[in-house]
């Protein structure tokens, strides 16, 4: 069976269901703290995946956020809701992320936003995709041009923003790290930064935006991998500008 195929299908198919329990989501309840929320909804849409997978690739590993954490050289990273917040609020912007490694190294990343019904996507070497149409990263070279986006993490979020802020056109947070990278790769966003991240909020756009032309290394500018942490994805022109302020930050 087409791995690609196979991932878009079950992505779309999941996202299906979770439109369904959009702001109305089943049984929330707070995770690691008052700012980490999960619900049925997340751990029904993993066992979706975790179910098809199981059927299809019975012997290959996943990684999956609510408790499913094996390992394997043939390995399918999954986040089921990437901005649960979001999906539980009635907010847009959440999606699912479906990725899958051989060997540490990602060969395929699918990402599926069911609210505006985008899928974008993409094989190692094959280029990156929405919806089947080839995407590519911005042209913008100075920040000045530029609107970037960054995640919610208490300590970091507001001093980059303050060092930011005078630089760049506009910032967001849209609140789903898949998605803001996705977007980095369709040139809607010039560059996004993601602090402490786990290996399911990224996988599939580790792929997805060297792919799509644009870059992507931890926050020292060394290349990035699944277990970095904390990630700056870029159209690759304004990499090191980004890059300065965060140095900047990190010395405060
Ligand atoms: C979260 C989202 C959010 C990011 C958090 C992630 P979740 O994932 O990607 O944008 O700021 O760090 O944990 O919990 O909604 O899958
Ligand atoms: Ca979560
Ligand atoms: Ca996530
Ligand atoms: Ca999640």
């Amino acid at each position: 069976m087409d791995r690609l195929d196979f991932a878009i299908k079950l992505a779309r198919r999941v996202g299906f269901y979770l439109l369904q329990h959009w702001g109305n989501a089943l049984n929330v309840k707070e995770k690691s703290s008052f700012q980490d929320i999960v619900s049925d909804c997340d751990k029904h849409a993993q066992q979706m995946i975790l179910s098809e997978i199981e059927r299809h690739f019975p012997k290959e590993a996943v990684l999956a956020e609510e408790d499913h954490f094996e390992t394997g050289q043939k390995l399918w990273i999954v986040d089921p809701i990437d901005g649960t917040m979001n999906f539980v609020h009635g907010l847009p912007s959440f999606a699912v992320g479906i990725a899958y490694s051989e060997g540490g190294n990602i060969l395929l990343g699918v990402v599926h936003d069911p609210v505006l019904n985008e899928t974008f996507y993409a094989v190692r070497n094959g280029g990156a995709y929405k919806n089947g149409e080839r995407i590519s990263v911005s042209e913008k070279t100075t920040l000045k041009e530029s609107i970037g986006n960054v995640g919610f993490y208490v300590g970091f979020t507001g001093h980059f923003i303050n060092a930011i802020e005078k630089h760049v056109r506009r910032m967001r947070m849209v609140g789903s790290a898949v998605l803001a990278a996705s977007y980095v790769a369709c040139g809607r966003f010039d560059f996004f930064v993601a602090k402490r991240a786990n290996p399911w909020d990224v996988a599939p756009v580790l792929l997805i935006v060297p792919e799509a032309g644009g870059c992507v290394s931890d926050l020292q500018g060394r290349p990035a991998n699944l277990s970095s942490g904390e990630y700056l994805f870029s159209n690759g022109k304004v990499h090191s500008s980004v890059l300065k302020i965060i140095e900047k930050v990190a010395k405060t």
